[in-house]
């Protein structure tokens, strides 16, 4: 047992082995694997500042065969031959034992010189994030973009909008349709302003006290394009900071996924039957034949749930933690793939619903009833001059006329609005147009035809200026 715990990374100084559920606990290569590919880049690029120190650590000819045996391992990963060993507790010891193998312990054995796995698990985290958002961004324009193009497509059609799920006042579909654009088009500038905090270099800080051999550091961050070097190496072995923001961006994201997703669901269903999603995002029931369920939309609403319990769930990880690393902190890898898959499985399956909805425009007008009107009539007599408090009420008292008449408020006749109010003139009726209602709403952010176009282009100029 001796002899096996030598071959382990840290081995040496333990007489006796690990308990196999403690291996296991331990482990996280079943999982950190998914950074093989930056941690042969954040090697390649130490072993090239090892070379450059005085003296050098690594000669020419050394450099070039852990370069080369790194880019075995890398070749390995990729087509699936790489064989993980019993040993392998984590991808830093993982990538290392299989690079000593390929060229040699006694070059192999170098490249750790002055490096801990805590600036290089740091420095992998940072690097597959950054690229994972990137990802992430692209896919948050896409949904932006495809709901931009159906609001232009879909600019005729008004229905009701609600305020608590009661019917308030007529907009554009488009309209809404845009509000929620407007929430993600405010996710893609969180995860965009990540990314410099994401960008800072702990690589070269060692364990905890920094780097004893002098290492460049501003080598190591222009070679694997880190935008700053981390000040502080007790903080940047420690800093997960980086995790926390993104899987609170990633929440908030999912949260709006999720009222998005909610908003369909009660638009597909039959009380309302504004629209339906897609056959490819529906699924029938095993019992019930005449069923087509927003299965999509409800999934996109529940996985919300997964991704604000990995947030809450890492800030208490966190939370209590002594100064720089702790083993508590291999926590933070599971939360940050598991909600960057949540995330990028849910973007791309909302862009699929957006793409295939099918709209009822017959159905959204049926919604649109004369009492959404009261507060426009309210607003025909602030045009005659009267002060709003006073035609709200001379509106709410129509509005009981037409109760107790039971007729819909627009067929109150031009005598009945007199004997309300005597401002009221013989245009009163114009007031029962929806369309009007919606075209008054003219002001930058409104429902109308121009002010709905307006958003599209901004929300359009905004994707461009993003891709740039
Ligand atoms: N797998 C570890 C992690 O994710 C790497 C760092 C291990 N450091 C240590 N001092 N044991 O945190």
């Amino acid at each position: 047992m001796a002899e096996q715990m030598a071959q382990k990374l840290w081995g040496g100084r333990f007489t006796t082995g690990t308990d196999p559920l403690m291996w296991e606990f331990n482990q996280c290569l079943s999982y950190d694997k998914a950074l093989y590919a930056v941690d042969v880049a954040g090697s390649k690029a130490y072993a090239l500042a090892l070379s450059r120190t005085t003296p050098p650590i690594l000669t020419t000819h050394e450099l070039s065969e852990i370069h080369r045996g790194l880019d075995q391992v890398q070749s390995e990963w990729e087509s699936g031959t790489f064989e993980i060993k019993q040993d392998d507790e984590d991808i830093h010891t993982a990538n290392e034992r299989r690079l000593s193998e390929i060229i040699g312990k006694d070059v192999g054995g170098k490249l750790h010189t002055g490096r801990s796995r805590n600036d290089q698990v740091a420095t992998d985290m940072r690097l597959w994030l950054a690229q994972e958002v990137q990802r992430d961004i692209e896919w948050i324009q896409g949904v932006v973009g495809i709901l931009a193009v159906k609001a232009e497509e879909w600019i005729d059609h008004l229905a009701a909008g609600f305020t608590h799920l009661q019917r308030a006042q007529p907009i554009r579909f488009s309209h809404f349709l845009l509000a929620h654009a407007h929430s993600f088009a405010s996710d893609l500038d969180r995860f965009r302003d990540l990314l410099p905090r994401i960008s800072v270099l702990p690589l070269g800080s060692g364990a905890l006290a920094g780097n004893p051999f002098c290492v460049d550091r501003e080598l190591l961050r222009n070679e694997l394009g880190f935008q700053t070097i981390g000040g502080n190496s007790m903080q940047s072995v420690a800093d997960r900071d980086f995790v926390a923001e993104y899987l609170f961006v990633c929440s908030l994201l999912m949260v709006h996924i999720s009222r998005f997703a909610e908003d369909i669901i009660i638009y597909s269903s039959s009380e309302f039957n504004w629209l339906v999603c897609g056959d490819a995002y529906s699924t029938g029931s095993s019992i019930m034949p005449q069923k087509k369920n927003p299965d999509a939309c409800e999934l996109l609403r529940g996985k919300s749930g997964r991704t604000v319990g990995q947030l809450a769930g890492f800030l208490t990880t966190l939370k209590g933690l002594p100064a720089t690393y702790n083993k508590d902190l291999q926590e933070s890898q599971e939360p940050m793939f598991d909600a960057a898959v949540t995330v990028g499985k849910s973007l791309r399956i909302l862009q699929g619903v957006v793409s295939t909805l099918k709209i009822f425009p017959e159905n959204m007008k049926k919604s649109l009833t004369p009492d959404m009107l009261a507060t426009d009539l309210a607003e025909y007599l602030v045009r005659r001059g009267i002060p709003f408090r006073e035609t709200h009420h001379i509106s709410g008292s129509c509005i009981r006329l037409s109760e107790q008449r039971g007729v819909p408020l627009s067929a109150l006749s031009l005598e009945d609005f007199k004997s309300v109010s005597p401002h009221f003139g013989d245009d009163v009726h114009e007031v029962f147009n929806f369309e009007t209602s919606v075209e008054r709403r003219d002001a930058k952010g409104g429902t109308s035809r121009r002010a709905v176009l307006e958003q599209v282009e901004a929300l359009k100029s905004k994707l461009v200026q993003s891709a740039k």
